[in-house]
């Protein structure tokens, strides 16, 4: 009888980065000049994705513009690549706008979103950018400035607050419709009105219907006011796929749960609960790192949203009414446009036990640098050996940060690698590039940053340089 593999939970790899890594020597190579730890991100991922994506709206909807959001990577290469492909792009402050411009893009392609201050907004009015406005204040003000400046500033409109969705800080509430139409009919003069915009991270998609139902009664709203929308913008939140094996990430998940009520090995770090409430011998809740379960690609559920009839249209596909009513379906993918388009590697430095017998691997890299907001990261590590080995057989370490801090653990969830590691190992982090690289990245104890590399497959192999230096060939 052979013993049960231990719980994994195994990384999807797109095959140019499967490939990359399993090329001799191709990752140390990638790192020299540089040494670890690094991000390394994949351009030419990023525009199978944006051709993905692209193909879906060709076939359900008339007109469209993805608006690539910049927030999820600070990456130029991503930028340059956007930019190459003729795509608009979703900046969300004065920095992100200047990266956008200093790709290349003319101001007709850019939309700005997120909340904007005074200073903010006085360099954005007459532009020729996009605002999405945040809120009645915001739309005043672009109303006013427009006027001192003497333009007419294109403006899109962020709702929030749909039946059935929770609360958010961000949006005008539908309540307020009608004072946000009284200002976009008062100042129509200098507020060029393109259409309403929602913005839902959620993967559930009756809850997006609901947002496209409430945008189509909006922009209705707008007609019967004289006014002219030509845009419906749906903003992001279209999942990514981390997981190659979901059974297995099921599993693991068991495993947790049971280990947490006492049974089997210890597999979390420090008391962590990952949001499961223990109570009365039992594990209650859905854990915070439930997003890596997911198993639905993000053209899938762009074609479902395309394709899902609307109760208040009577029945009609969303894509279909879209058309009908001449309304350019705007969208903002951040993290579906960079999945599988990054890797972060780090090395290990030294491992030790701890005091309740943990095995700790310590790398080269914060946990703040591979984890967005602190989120556990519910994906296998890759080892890449430094010298070859014979003895294997799966070890369970905690992977340990390199700050000075009790809670830089990288994985607070115990992760079984092929192989004991050693120092000089090579540690591979898949599919980071979506906010896991740069949203919580801190220069705590003035360590540097991660360099970013980016990396392409040419026709005699694998080519890296600095991810300011990339230069995209010309799409379509
Ligand atoms: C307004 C807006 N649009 C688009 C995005 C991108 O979202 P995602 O990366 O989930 O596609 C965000 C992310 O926060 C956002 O705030």
């Amino acid at each position: 009888m052979t013993a049960a593999a231990p719980p994994g939970l195994p990384a999807k790899i797109h095959p140019l980065v499967r490939a990359f890594l399993d090329a001799p020597g191709a990752v140390e190579d990638a790192l020299k000049g540089g040494s670890s730890p690094a991000h390394l991100v994949f351009p030419q991922v990023f525009a199978e994705n944006l051709e993905r994506l692209r193909t879906v709206l060709e076939a359900g909807v008339g007109r469209y513009r993805i608006c690539y959001a910049h927030k999820v990577n600070q990456s130029r290469a991503f930028v340059r690549t956007a930019e190459a492909a003729g795509v608009g792009i979703d900046v969300a402050s004065p920095e992100e706008l200047a990266s956008a411009g200093g790709a290349g893009f003319a101001p007709e392609r850019i939309e700005v979103t997120g909340p904007k201050g005074e200073g903010f907004l006085r360099e954005l009015v007459g532009t020729g950018v996009t605002i999405s406005v945040d809120n009645v204040w915001e739309l005043r003000r672009v109303g006013e400035l427009a006027a001192e400046f003497g333009v007419v500033t294109p403006v899109l409109v962020r709702l929030s607050g749909f039946p059935g969705t929770p609360v958010s800080r961000f949006g005008v509430p539908v309540r307020q419709l009608d004072e946000v139409l009284e200002v976009l009919v008062a100042d129509r003069a200098r507020i060029g009105f393109r259409g309403f915009a929602f913005h839902l991270d959620s993967g559930e998609p009756a809850e997006r219907v609901r947002a496209v139902e409430a945008c189509l009664a909006a922009t209705e709203r707008a007609y019967e006011h004289g006014l002219a929308p030509s845009v419906l913008n749906i903003g992001g939140g279209f999942r990514q796929v981390f997981t190659a094996d979901a059974d297995a990430f099921d599993h693991y998940v068991i495993a947790l749960r049971e280990a947490l009520l006492g049974r089997g090995e210890a597999m979390a770090w420090g008391g962590n609960t990952f949001g499961f409430h223990l109570d009365g011998g039992a594990v209650h809740g859905t854990p915070v790192f439930h997003k890596y379960a997911n198993t639905v690609p993000a053209d899938r559920m762009l074609a479902e949203l395309l394709a899902a009839g609307l109760e208040s249209q009577g029945g009609r596909e969303f894509g279909q009414v879209a058309a009908e009513n001449l309304l350019e379906v705007w969208l903002e993918p951040g993290k579906a446009l960079v999945d599988h388009a990054g890797i972060t590697v780090a090395r290990v430095e030294f491992l030790k036990e701890t005091a309740d017998g943990s095995l700790l691997a310590n790398l080269d890299l914060s946990r703040d640098t591979v984890t967005p907001a602190d989120q556990e990261v519910m994906v296998d590590p890759l080892l890449i050996p430094a010298r070859p080995r014979t003895e294997t057989g799966a070890t369970g370490v905690f992977l340990a940060g390199r700050l000075c801090l009790e809670r830089d653990l990288i994985t607070n969830h115990k992760v079984w690698l092929p192989a004991r590691p050693e120092p000089g190992d090579l540690i591979v982090f898949p599919n980071t590039a979506a906010y896991h690289m740069d949203l919580s990245a801190a220069t705590a104890s003035m360590h540097r940053l991660p360099p970013k590399l980016a990396v392409t497959r040419e026709r005699d192999g694998f080519r890296v340089c600095r991810d300011g230096d990339y230069q995209p060939e010309r799409g379509r």
